[in-house]
Formats: C-alpha cells, sequence, structure tokens
C-alpha cells in the first residue's frame, strides 16, 4: 500500500460565506491525511461543517484547537476548559483525532502524528517581561487580542496556568513515546518566538506561543512542525527541521484565484528543499 501524504490547512473560519464557499472546492484525495489546524470556527456548528467537509475528502482528518474554537459565544455558556471538550467531543464523534488521543503512527511513514494544544503564556515579548507587562506592551500599540473577553480560562486561574498544565501534560506524554521516534508536531500557535513574525502587528506576538516550546522540534524529535494562527503563510527551517504555517485566513487574506485548492499545502512529503544554510522563511502568498 502506498503510504499516505499529508496535506494542512487552518484557520479556515468557516463563520465567513466566502471561506466555505472556497473549501467546497477542495479535491479529494482518499488516500491521504489533512492536518486542521485550528481556527475552524467559533461555534460548535462551524466546527462540525468543517470537519464535514474535511471527512468526505481525505482518509483521515488531525485537528488541534486554535483560539477561536475556545471562545465562548453568545448563546452557550460553556467556559474554557468545557468547551475544549465539547469541540473534543464532536471530533470524536466524527473520528477525527485530536490532542486527547493517543498519539498515531502513521502508516509506511515512519512518523508520528502529535497533535498538540499548548495555547500562549505571553512569553513570545521582550526578554524579562511578565504577563501583565506584556499585555501592557501591546496595548502601547493599541493592540489587545479578542481572547481577553473571549477565550477564557476556567477552571484555571490564568490563560498562562492553562498553557503550563498543556505544555507539563504534552512533555510527559511526548517523553514517553519509544526512544528514536520521528515526529510531527501540530499545534495552532508556533512553537517558536523566531517564526512568528507579523510585520503588520509586531506587538500581538504575546498571544502567539510560548517560549517553553523554543526546543521541542530536536527534544522530541520533529521531522515536520505545522502551525496556523498568524495567517501568514511559510516554510522555514531551523536546525535542519521544517516549520509549515498553514493558515487559510479570513478572505481578505487569501486570494480568489487561489482560494482553498490553491493553499491546501503538502507537508510530507516535503515539496521545498532549502539551499545549503537557507531558513527561510518561504512566503506562500
Ligand atoms: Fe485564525
Ligand atoms: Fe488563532
Amino acid at each position: 500500500m502506498t503510504p499516505p501524504r499529508l496535506f494542512g490547512l487552518s484557520d479556515l473560519h468557516v463563520g465567513h460565506p466566502a471561506n466555505r464557499d472556497t473549501l467546497q472546492q477542495l479535491p479529494h484525495h482518499p488516500y491521504d491525511w489533512v492536518i486542521a489546524a485550528g481556527d475552524l470556527g467559533e461555534t460548535e456548528e462551524h466546527l462540525r461543517w468543517a470537519l464535514d467537509v474535511l471527512r468526505e475528502r481525505f482518509a483521515r482528518v488531525v485537528w488541534v484547537p486554535g483560539n477561536h474554537e475556545l471562545w465562548t459565544m453568545a448563546g452557550s455558556p460553556l467556559r474554557g476548559l468545557a468547551k475544549y471538550e465539547r469541540m473534543v467531543e464532536i471530533c470524536r464523534s466524527l473520528g477525527v483525532l485530536t490532542p486527547e488521543d493517543p498519539y498515531e503512527e502513521i502508516p509506511g511513514l515512519g512518523l508520528w502524528m502529535v497533535p498538540l494544544f499548548l495555547l500562549y503564556d505571553y512569553s513570545f515579548c521582550p526578554p524579562g517581561m511578565t504577563p501583565s507587562e506584556a499585555i501592557a506592551w501591546a496595548a502601547e500599540d493599541g493592540i489587545v487580542c479578542v481572547d481577553e473577553h473571549r477565550l477564557h480560562p476556567d477552571p484555571y486561574p490564568s490563560r498562562q496556568a492553562w498553557c503550563a498544565a498543556r505544555v507539563a501534560e504534552a512533555e510527559r506524554r511526548l517523553s514517553k513515546l519509544p526512544t528514536g521516534a520521528r515526529t510531527v508536531l501540530v499545534n495552532h500557535w508556533p512553537l517558536r518566538h523566531d517564526v512568528c513574525r507579523l510585520p503588520r502587528i509586531p506587538r500581538f506576538t504575546p498571544w502567539c506561543g510560548t517560549t517553553r516550546t523554543n526546543d521541542w522540534h530536536l527534544r522530541f524529535g520533529a521531522a515536520l512542525v505545522v502551525s496556523g494562527h498568524l495567517h501568514l503563510r511559510a516554510t522555514d527551517w531551523r536546525d535542519g527541521v521544517r516549520f509549515e504555517e498553514i493558515s487559510l485566513g479570513y478572505p481578505r487574506q487569501w486570494k480568489p484565484e487561489k482560494g482553498a485548492p490553491g493553499y491546501l499545502r503538502q507537508v510530507w512529503p516535503a515539496t521545498l528543499t532549502p539551499a545549503p544554510g537557507e531558513i527561510g522563511p518561504i512566503w506562500h502568498r
């Protein structure tokens, strides 16, 4: 049997009708896997709709939550962990792999699929700032993430405390993989500050990840790291490991002539080879 290829697309934001329209144009890949790296939408209906589109087209769907899935929405009382658990329940009812499931060995590839939900802790900021200082630093530029009002950490005391708990649990599970295991690490938020480039809103970074994962590509044998959230599609290499940002984004952030079929990224096998010493970024506009 031919091993599957891995494709990825995140930040589908299916609350936007234009995004729904273009996602329905995605081609069928009946033998391949697809990584949906978060921000499919805000509601249970959004998640179901997006996953149904992907399930019809791919052999296996892998999901991790973005911040939008974790928002508390009007008409639904679910907050924080309860909202996350509800989204996981929906994925499971549809046969979609989540961060709560055992890591899966991808048939024929010698790679372990590792969906992660790590959140952020405001540490992507100038060194030495506390979370509240990082938020104040962003506010100097008029930047505040909507998460501050909609992504509740309950029952954790703070988003950074929830992040710390998630990181610790993922470290525990990753350390149990077989010695020498090669992994595909998937997380909505980028694992490294240096691939988190936001030229238009540089002080949005506190809501984009945690410095605790800076060396995870080396510590946990990554062959590939996949993330979204930035809505700036790119390929980078660090220490010989490929990092892929695979967002679709809001309608103004993708070209109608390309649409979802043009932005669906084949992430394995690689389609780009770095020149000697090249670290990227290669932008996918
Ligand atoms: Fe997004
Ligand atoms: Fe996001």
